[in-house]
């Protein structure tokens, strides 16, 4: 049965990591703590105190809040059916590149979870403070992260996804949602036969807020252009009208937003105080199996 340790590596020397009391070592010698909530930072060295690398810590707060209204859970189930379907006939092992705060990275895993007894999965984000919450809702989930034995693990880990702590041909799953793909990453850790399961925006995605913003909105089809090792084999819509309670929700929902931090101060007043209520969640999922 794989184990976390068949999946995480060294950000150093690319050496397996084992437990050793309350920190992960390589066979080189390099150490790693784990925290209290249960994160380890695998930073590429020289980054490790960046405090400021990947999501701000604020930021990391409101899509707590957000995600925790339960209103992207469909965005969550859709992305799950697609690992199943990626992970069919083998031993689940997923990595979530760019996992931000483990919503998604944690429901998808209790789903795996159930339907096929266990599972393998860690949640990597360039944001430290993304990790650790990922650590502490997986082990208010009933995951181990770090155990002795490694086997049914959830683990957060602080780390570059273009230079992933993953060893080589370990995954049969990565999962990207709403984040850059890191194809070259993707090649390097999936199995022969693994998956990459890509979850981004639609063109209709929060368009009451973008019209809000922008004095003309383009309504574009993205698309994903992976590389000739990887082709596409299911591409679904989960399209439907999300209700906010309220301004907090808004607010937190606007943090979330790719556009939140280059948009000027005035037209975050012009959505905060809109009073909009019934916003459109438009997200398209593929699943892109390796040739
Ligand atoms: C828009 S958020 C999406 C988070 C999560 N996947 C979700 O859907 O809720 C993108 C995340 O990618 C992380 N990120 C950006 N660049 C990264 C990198 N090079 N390595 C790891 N994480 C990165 C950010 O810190 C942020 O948490």
């Amino acid at each position: 049965m794989k184990t976390i340790f068949d999946v995480i590596a060294c950000p150093v020397c690319s050496g397996p990591l084992r437990i050793k009391e309350k920190s992960l070592v390589c066979g080189a010698g390099h150490s790693f703590d784990i925290a209290s909530s249960g994160y380890v930072n695998l930073l590429p060295p020289g980054r490790k105190n960046n405090a400021v690398t990947g999501d701000r810590r604020d930021l990391v707060r409101a899509r707590t809040r957000f995600l925790g209204t339960g209103l992207y859970d469909a965005v969550s189930d859709a992305a799950a059916e697609l690992v199943l379907l990626a992970t069919d006939g083998g031993e689940p092992v997923f990595a979530d590149f760019g996992c931000g705060e483990g919503y998604h990275t944690c429901s998808i895993a209790q789903r795996v979870r159930s339907s096929r007894g266990s599972v393998v999965a860690v949640g990597i984000d360039a944001s430290k403070y993304a990790a650790e919450a990922g650590a502490k809702r997986a082990a208010g989930r009933g995951f181990s992260s770090f155990s002795e034995s490694g086997e049914n693990a959830l683990s957060f880990v602080a780390g570059n996804f273009f230079t992933p702590p993953i060893a080589e041909d370990s995954l049969s799953c990565v999962v990207s949602m709403f984040a850059p793909v890191a194809y070259d990453a993707c090649l390097s850790t999936l199995r022969r036969d693994g998956a990459i399961v890509v979850v981004f925006p639609g063109p209709d995605h929060l368009i009451e807020i973008r019209e809000k913003i922008y004095p003309e909105v383009r309504r574009e089809e993205r698309s994903l252009d992976p590389p000739p090792e990887f082709c596409e084999t299911e591409k679904r819509q989960t399209k439907y009208s999300a209700r906010l309670a309220g301004d907090e929700e808004l607010s937190d929902l606007l943090g979330m937003t790719p556009f939140f931090c280059r948009i000027p101060v005035s037209a975050k007043e012009r959505v905060l105080s809109s009073g909009l209520r019934d916003v459109t969640v438009d997200v398209t999922s593929v699943l892109l199996v390796r040739r």
